[in-house]
């Protein structure tokens, strides 16, 4: 499987259909073979009980995603209040909750994430992409504690995280937008590079801001996408499914009454 894409991608052509094309042949041949769904998780990105049950209630929710922004946004604080607040948020999903540590230190994201992981089964470690957090990355991979490696912005951080045994990876679009740089084109990249070497870590597309970045990451190979309610729900809107609508409703009113 390996030799045929670096057979496929050594070759010489370079447009950049082919190797579109190419790389969703094999990103989804290799996770086919490796037995994973290939369908795009959502994750809502917020620490508030009201938009997390929203985003239930609505059907398509598989889990969430939190940091400490987020979390000093509901006014959580105190370790005792955030652990409490992790709990909460676990009670209403059953998929994975992601939970970031504080430390920047080996020990202390040890120690931090240790806790984290036995305040729920579906506790998801969020570790930054710096050297002690890579450490610390395998160190959980060692102990059956599933982590997501958060603040990536390059395919190398990439490759150094799936190496590293990282369930997640959360590369941040929105924010390499803000730049000026290309978010999607680097979860392409990266989507490319896990296919090729046969990294099993998923591909969450964080710091989504609108339905074009969903659809865009959807396209790139993101296994997980996450980002607010309101981007989310975007999706629903196209003004031709409003006129739609309403004539259906008019017609129907006309001959009923
Ligand atoms: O999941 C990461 C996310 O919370 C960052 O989003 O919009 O603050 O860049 P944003």
């Amino acid at each position: 499987m390996r030799c045929v894409a670096r057979l496929i991608f050594s070759l010489p052509y370079s447009y950049q259909t082919i190797g579109h094309i190419a790389g969703f042949i094999f990103r989804n041949l290799s996770k086919l073979l490796q037995n994973q769904s290939t369908n795009m998780k959502f994750f809502i990105d917020t620490a508030s009980l009201d938009q997390i049950k929203e985003a239930k209630d609505f059907g398509i929710l598989d889990g969430v995603t939190t940091n400490p922004s987020l979390m000093a946004k509901e006014g959580i604080t105190g370790q005792k209040n955030i652990y409490a607040h992790y709990q909460k948020i676990c009670e209403i999903v059953d998929g994975d909750v992601s939970a970031e540590v504080i430390s920047t230190d080996f020990e202390g994201i040890i120690k931090e994430g240790e806790a984290l992981s036995k305040l729920a089964p579906n506790i998801v470690v969020k570790v930054p992409m710096i050297r002690d957090g890579v450490k610390a990355l395998s160190y959980f991979r060692d102990n059956d504690i599933r982590t997501n490696c958060t603040l990536v912005f390059s395919a190398g951080q990439a490759i150094l995280a799936a190496k590293a045994g990282a369930t997640y990876l959360s590369p941040f679009i929105g924010r390499i937008d803000d730049i000026s740089w290309d978010g999607i084109g680097l979860i392409e990249q990266i989507a490319e590079i896990y296919a090729i070497q046969g990294y099993e870590t998923e591909i969450l597309a964080a710091s989504i801001r609108n339905g074009k970045h969903i659809v865009d990451a959807a396209r790139a190979g993101a296994d997980v996408f996450t980002c607010p309610l309101d981007a989310a729900l975007s999706l629903l809107k196209h003004p031709l499914t409003d006129i739609g609508l309403e004539k259906f409703l008019a017609d129907h009113k006309k001959g009923n009454g």
